[in-house]
């Protein structure tokens, strides 16, 4: 169980109004106390923030926004004392136009890292190379820069130049990046748009219908899987095995599943498909058996994600907290490792910004609201106006308003957890479908442990279901300790089957 921090806005220990690192040291004890096993954070890098850290301008440091690298190695041995493993985010498809690599490349064509990124002549007409178009908005993926009249690729925004992997310095200085991390003791990396390494050496237009997928469709390349084996050796060398978890956006479970290899790739990959169903039984019906098809017989252990600092989050999209109990069921009982995101513990919803207010060049601002801590104006930060506005409800949902509280979501989050690491058959178990009703997903997990059976009811209206069983837990709450079948509107629970 992966628990993911969104630095910015965790906690501001110092009165900027940006969280910092500091910030996670001390609620480390909080995050030992939910029941987590490892924490990612998003990116702590020196950046000029044109995607908040994600347009890294130096890759072994941190930003003083954030802290010094002595803060880092302060929260990696807090962390590990806590028995809380440290995943750090890799950005290694793009820097940011500040980085000195990209300096050197731009300055000259006969600059030593000009085929570090990828330059090259504009279309006859005078355009740019190709159709290809960046992400969020329909413009294209290459600038013109007038100094060496070319143009460089940039998937994401001109501030983020992509790098050449076909380069073999680039992997050497990106390896040296993994390097520094796991000399400081990570347990991993949070491996960021990996499908987008390999490019197409002959910049093929998109197809017009494809054009706004470009990247996601036409850069699931061959070499990219090269590449990821060069890494994934890289890391076996190492002592303490460190894990590579990727974020491998193509919402096609089949494809996701070859970024697995033959286990000599990653670890384990990002499965979105959550992020975009309707809620829906048959929806996550669908799901399942897309990832289970296509993972088991590569021996490859899925993920399961509800939420980032990508997408809105899931009680806003299913526009419930108690349908997003339910999500939790599926994420945390389904077989794979879940993943949960800072504030979805607390059943934070998105943020809606007026358009003046956006921040965000990608307008994900929704899910990036700071934590609120307590319910007092500050929220625990050390200034009362974070970077940006507090998420609705914040003094109800604070950490403080919930913790202890019985039927809360804090609460009902932590005893699912503790329910999921007492539980082993949760955890590694076999999954097989069970009968249920139209509207409803049931489904056990056995093999390793006491078996537990899952009933999940997708729909507002009490239903009659076969399964019996002590009740391990329930997404309602209190609730007699034998299920007798009669399943609430909106109900998941957890049962140890009657034998
Ligand atoms: C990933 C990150 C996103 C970032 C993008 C470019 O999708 O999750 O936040 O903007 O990559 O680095
Ligand atoms: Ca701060």
């Amino acid at each position: 169980m992966i628990y993911q921090i969104y630095p910015r806005s965790f906690l501001d220990t110092n009165g900027d109004g940006v969280g910092d690192l500091q910030g996670v040291i001390e609620r480390l004890d909080y995050l030992q106390w939910l029941g987590i096993d490892a924490i990612w954070l998003s990116p702590i890098y020196p950046s000029p923030m044109k995607d908040f850290s994600y347009d890294i301008s130096d890759y072994c440091d941190v930003h003083p926004l954030f802290g010094a690298l002595a803060t880092f190695d302060a929260l990696v041995d807090a962390a590990h004392a806590r028995g809380i493993r440290v995943i750090l985010d890799w950005v290694p498809n793009h820097t940011s136009d500040q980085h000195p690599w990209f300096l050197a490349s731009r300055s000259s064509r006969d600059d030593p890292k000009r085929d570090w990124y990828l330059w090259h002549d504009g279309a006859v007409d005078g355009g740019p190379p190709n159709n290809w178009v960046r992400a969020w908005v329909d413009e294209p993926a290459w600038d013109f820069d007038p100094t060496t009249s070319q143009w460089y690729l940039h998937c994401f925004m001109a501030e983020q130049p992509d790098l050449n992997w076909a380069n073999p310095e680039v992997r050497q200085a990106m390896a040296e990046v993994l390097e520094f991390w796991l000399a400081r003791g990570v347990d991993g990396f949070r491996m960021d748009v990996i499908h987008l390494l390999g490019k197409d050496p002959a910049l093929g237009d998109d197809p017009e219908d494809l054009k706004v997928l470009s990247h996601v469709v036409l850069n699931d390349r061959e070499e990219t899987h090269g590449y990821l084996r060069e890494i994934r050796a890289q890391l076996d060398a190492h002592p303490t095995r460190p894990m590579a978890v990727g974020e491998v956006y193509l919402l096609d479970a089949d494809r996701v599943a070859t970024y697995y290899g033959q286990g000599d790739e990653l670890h384990l990959a990002f499965n979105f498909e959550p992020l975009f169903q309707p809620w829906r039984a048959e929806a996550w019906r669908g799901i399942v058996d897309r990832v289970l098809s296509s993972h088991d017989p590569r021996g490859a252990w899925p993920t399961w994600v509800l939420n980032n600092h990508d997408a809105p989050r899931i009680v806003s999209r299913v526009r419930s907290a108690e349908r997003a109990r339910v999500a939790a069921v599926l994420t945390l009982a389904l077989r794979g490792t879940p993943f949960l995101y800072q504030g979805e513990e607390l059943g934070l919803e998105s943020v809606l910004l007026n358009p003046g207010e956006v921040i965000d060049p990608g307008f994900r601002d929704g899910a990036r609201a700071p934590m609120p801590w307590d319910s007092s104006p500050s929220h625990g930060w050390a200034s009362e106006t974070p970077w940006m506005t507090w998420p609705p409800e914040a003094s109800e949902r604070s950490v403080e308003a919930q913790r202890g509280v019985a039927g809360s979501m804090l609460e009902f989050y932590r005893d699912l957890l503790a329910l999921r690491r007492r539980e082993p058959s949760l955890q590694l178990g076999d999954f097989a479908y069970v009968a249920a009703p139209d509207g409803v997903l049931a489904w056990s997990r056995q093999g390793t442990g006491a078996p537990v059976t899952v009933v999940a009811n997708f729909t507002h209206d009490a239903v009659e279901v076969p399964q019996r069983g002590e009740v391990l837990l329930s997404t309602i709450g209190s609730r007699g300790s034998q299920f007798d079948g009669l399943l609430l509107g909106d109900e998941a629970v957890l049962l140890r089957p009657e034998a």
